[in-house]
């Protein structure tokens, strides 16, 4: 059976069932809209003469200890992400969305706004992550709101906050910073800002997991492709490298691995889902 029977036979399972189809997004689909992925050769940072990966810095710890370079670093990745524009793979979703309506869910990783930019309903994309377009202060129950408008979104690798970027990521009180409204990694999910028990009950509930362009470093996508080969369901990996989740896919029963882009990969999957 050749790779396009395949994903026509899991999809018609998928279909056949009850619950939503889950896609499961991460860096790499973004990467034809070029958005360097989180891991790869570009992601490392500056600060004075000292090299960061951006496992360092993206933490409360560094953002406790050197702000304004953390927030710098931010605006910078936020320019990137505006420049970019949604590509074929962020469009394929939005007609999939299309025509399955409230069984269509999308779980992404990607704090770059590209899959709401595209047209994906705000209610079915959970930004797990967060969005670097947003911000809030650290409250009990904190209000996102966006990056002011007044701070540019052209913001080259050099340059510092300004008086007036600094006020104008204060906090809503007055006192202290705004944070970027992401998931940092000496953090941990919850439902209020990341959709930590919605996005783990649809993996409970799904009828197929399709996971673009991550590379399953990360808790949440780690238990949702789990679920899904403990529960047999179709489960579809896209990309061009090996990862913990091509090997899950491998190993389950109704699992395909498609090696390529997220840009050849996914138009073909949302036409097998009737988009
Ligand atoms: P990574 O940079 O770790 O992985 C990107 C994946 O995309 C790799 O597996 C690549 O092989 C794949 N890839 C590259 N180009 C691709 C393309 N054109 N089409 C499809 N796939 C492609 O990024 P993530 O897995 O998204 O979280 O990283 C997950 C999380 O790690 C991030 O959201 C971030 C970090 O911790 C937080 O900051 C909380």
């Amino acid at each position: 059976m050749d790779a396009d029977e395949r994903i026509a036979e899991l999809c018609a399972t998928a279909l056949e069932r009850e619950g939503p189809v889950v896609f499961l997004t991460g860096a790499g689909i973004s990467a034809e809209s070029g958005v360097p992925t989180f891991r790869g050769a570009e992601g490392y940072w500056k600060i004075g003469s000292t090299n960061y990966q951006p496992e360092a810095l993206a933490t409360r710890v560094a953002f406790e200890q050197m702000p304004e370079e953390i927030w710098a670093w931010y605006l910078y990745r936020r320019g990137v992400c505006r420049a970019a524009r949604p590509n074929a793979a962020h469009m394929a979703l939005v007609s999939v969305e299309k025509v399955l309506g409230d069984r269509f869910l999308l779980v992404t990783q990607n704090v770059d706004g590209l899959h709401l930019r595209a047209g994906t309903t705000a209610a079915r994309c959970y930004q797990i992550h967060g969005n670097i377009d947003f911000m809030r202060c650290e409250d009990e129950h904190p209000r996102v709101r966006e990056v002011p408008t007044s701070i540019s979104v052209d913001w080259p690798k050099a340059r510092k906050l300004s008086e007036a970027d600094r006020a104008a990521l204060s906090c809503c009180g007055g006192g202290g910073w705004s944070r970027p409204h992401v998931l940092w990694f000496d953090e941990s999910y919850d439902e209020e800002l990341f959709r930590f028990e919605s996005a783990m009950n649809a993996g409970a509930r799904a009828s197929m997991l399709v996971v673009i362009g991550t590379s399953g470093a990360t808790t949440l996508p780690s238990h949702l492709v789990s679920i899904a080969a403990h529960r047999g369901i179709p489960l579809i990996v896209v990309g061009p490298d090996d990862s913990p989740f091509t090997r899950a896919a491998y190993g389950a029963p109704n699992g395909l691995v498609l090696k390529g882009t997220a840009g050849e990969w996914v138009p073909v999957l949302s036409r097998a889902l009737g988009a």
